[in-house]
């Protein structure tokens, strides 16, 4: 959940690694830092965002490294933000992931006497390696297998320009250039200054310097070559998620061209069960994947929140991992336990050279584009397109262009539509669906819970009377999605019974009219299953103009962070 990044060569590496930390703050911005390899080590910290760091002296450094924080052990203080040093300030040390052992290693230390300056699990690495009295890319070797759980960490020492790299459970990429080295948690920040990367694999650790990077594992010399980097940096803008929105229909566009060229796995076809795994958003995804699998190929589908993943691994599953980062720790964790198990395993991902699509047996890129906002948009609307293509392709039924333009065509006009009321934000709010429109009912009740901090829950249209309806009252507000011919009748009845009870009623309704007080009237599409890309459109929109009305940052909500790396 945190971004570390480092350069090393001819250029100014402050100037560089701010830049980077930039582009990694989506990862984690409770606090920054960074240390630069001057005559000794130069480290500054801030609790603040990265851009506090811009405040800092100008340096000749030509070796940097820097960190973004989201906390885990630790207030989000100077103190606790990285780099740390070790106890002979000759180390400095950024790291990502948390380290499970690291209070029997803070005893050792304590026992070595040495007082660790700050409350988290990273610094106990600094003061490990300086007690390693041997060559630095053995110390990181040694030290790395003492750590247990997840320790992606990079490290610099005094008169040294050379960067240590070690990565374990959390992912890192390095790209080397004429003469200088970058390496970054993920590679976006890589993209400013190279269209490749090395992507390194668990247990993997080197030394990055201008003439190269030497990479190891198990103590013996690895060489691995470079995948192409298929991202760009984002233009700057005011606000991302608005930007991420706007883009939707070529978004769109690029995943249909992405599925042309993507050979489906023999065993999607085959499978008996197809078992769908994701988190937040991208599980919403996941059920729009099993309800949209069952009614086009009869497959017996499974969606399982990836936390909650047991599998019981059945001769012909197939596990499909949806996952927008590819670096979400529950939804690697439960890759993992399907590669144990033998289940073959498709990721669906926004991200090439991400832990999901190197280490599932295949993978389709969605090509949404970067998405750096921290809630989910134009990629939860790929990921449904995707899982619709895939369907599609497994019932024998080819998806024509006409129908991506028609998608396109009423996403223009639904992001044209304004959902956002002021009343809204003032009632009780309830978000109501049948159907495939539960599924948009949820996502679009997550998205403001995530950005705006109001309570929003998600209901299905029959399940109200079953209880839920004794809130109704004057105070209380639903939005009800239609999208659904067949579930039309039902949610006419709903509406009635809202508002009978006093509540207010806004629909987003495909099917026209459906009795509310106000109606956003989107585009009937030809074909039904297509509509909540469409649906979700207004609801994604209200969160953002509730979270700007409250003065929020949509792209930072508090206490988030875009890709969460830990359990
Ligand atoms: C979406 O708005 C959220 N930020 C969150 O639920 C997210 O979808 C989830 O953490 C999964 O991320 P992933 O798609 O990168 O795996």
């Amino acid at each position: 959940m945190c971004g570390i990044i480092g350069y090393v060569g001819g250029r100014n590496a402050r100037d560089i690694v701010l830049e980077g930390l930039k582009l990694l703050e989506y990862r984690g911005y409770d606090s920054a830092g960074i240390a630069l390899v001057e005559d000794s080590l130069a480290v500054y910290k801030t609790a603040g965002r990265v851009r506090e760091l811009n405040m800092l002296p100008k340096s000749d450094a030509h070796t940097a490294i820097g960190h973004t924080r989201w906390a885990t052990h630790g207030r989000p203080t100077a103190a606790n933000a990285h780099p740390h040093l070790s106890f002979d300030g000759k180390i400095a040390v950024v790291h990502n992931g948390v380290i499970e052992n690291f209070a029997v290693l803070r005893e050792e230390l304590a026992a070595k006497g040495i007082t660790l300056l700050s409350d988290t699990d990273s610094e106990v690495i600094a003061h490990m390696l300086a007690l390693e009295n041997c060559d630095m890319t053995e110390a990181v070797r040694r030290v790395g297998e003492r750590l247990k759980g997840a320790a992606t960490f990079l490290a610099v020492k005094e008169g040294e320009d050379k960067i240590y790299i070690r990565r374990f459970g959390a992912s890192m990429a390095v790209s080397v250039g004429e003469g200088e080295g970058f390496c970054a948690s993920d590679v976006l920040a890589l993209s400013p200054h190279s269209d490749r990367a090395i992507v390194l694999g668990d247990g993997e650790y080197g030394v990055l310097s201008a003439s190269g990077l030497d990479l190891f594992k198990d103590g013996r010399r690895i060489k691995k070559q470079p995948i192409l980097i298929r991202c760009s940096p984002p233009k700057d803008c005011a606000c991302h998620m608005s930007a991420e929105l706007e883009e939707l229909p070529e978004a769109l566009q690029r995943t249909y061209d992405s599925f042309k060229n993507f050979h489906i796995p023999s065993e999607l076809a085959g499978a008996k069960r197809i078992l769908l795994v994701g988190c937040g958003t991208a599980y919403h995804a996941c059920l729009y994947g099993k309800l949209v699998l069952e009614r086009e190929t009869g497959a017996r589908c499974e969606a399982v929140v990836a936390s909650e993943f047991e599998p019981d691994a059945n001769e012909g599953d197939l596990a499909i991992f949806v996952t927008q980062s590819g670096e979400t720790a529950d939804t690697l964790s439960a890759l993992h336990s399907c590669k144990r198990q033998g289940i073959p395993t498709l990721a669906i991902t926004n991200v090439a050279g991400s832990s999901a699509a190197l280490e599932a047996d295949s993978s389709f890129l969605l090509e949404a584009g970067a998405e750096i906002a921290v809630a989910a948009t134009k990629s939860y609307c790929c990921q449904l397109l995707a899982l619709y293509l895939l369907a599609k392709k497994r019932a024998g039924h080819a998806v024509e262009q006409s129908e991506i333009s028609e998608v396109k065509r009423a996403a223009r006009e639904a992001l044209d539509a304004v959902a956002y009321e002021e009343r809204l934000m003032n009632s009780k709010l309830f978000f109501i669906g049948k159907g495939q429109d539960y599924i948009t009912a949820r996502e679009g009740a997550l998205k403001l819970r995530e950005i705006t901090y109001r309570q929003a829950d998600a209901y299905p249209a029959g399940e109200l009377k079953h209880g839920t309806i004794a809130l109704m009252d004057e105070g209380a507000a639903a939005i009800v999605v239609a999208t659904e011919e067949r579930a039309k009748c039902r949610l006419v009845a709903t509406v009635e019974e809202l508002r009978a009870r006093g509540a207010y009623t806004l629909a987003v309704s495909c099917v026209g009219e459906i009795g509310a007080d106000k109606h956003i009237l989107l585009p009937r599409m030809r074909e039904e299953a297509l509509a909540p890309i469409i649906s979700v459109l207004p609801l994604q929109y209200l969160a953002l103009t509730a979270s700007l009305t409250l003065g929020l940052d949509p792209d930072k909500p508090r206490n988030l962070a875009k890709s969460v790396t830990v359990i």
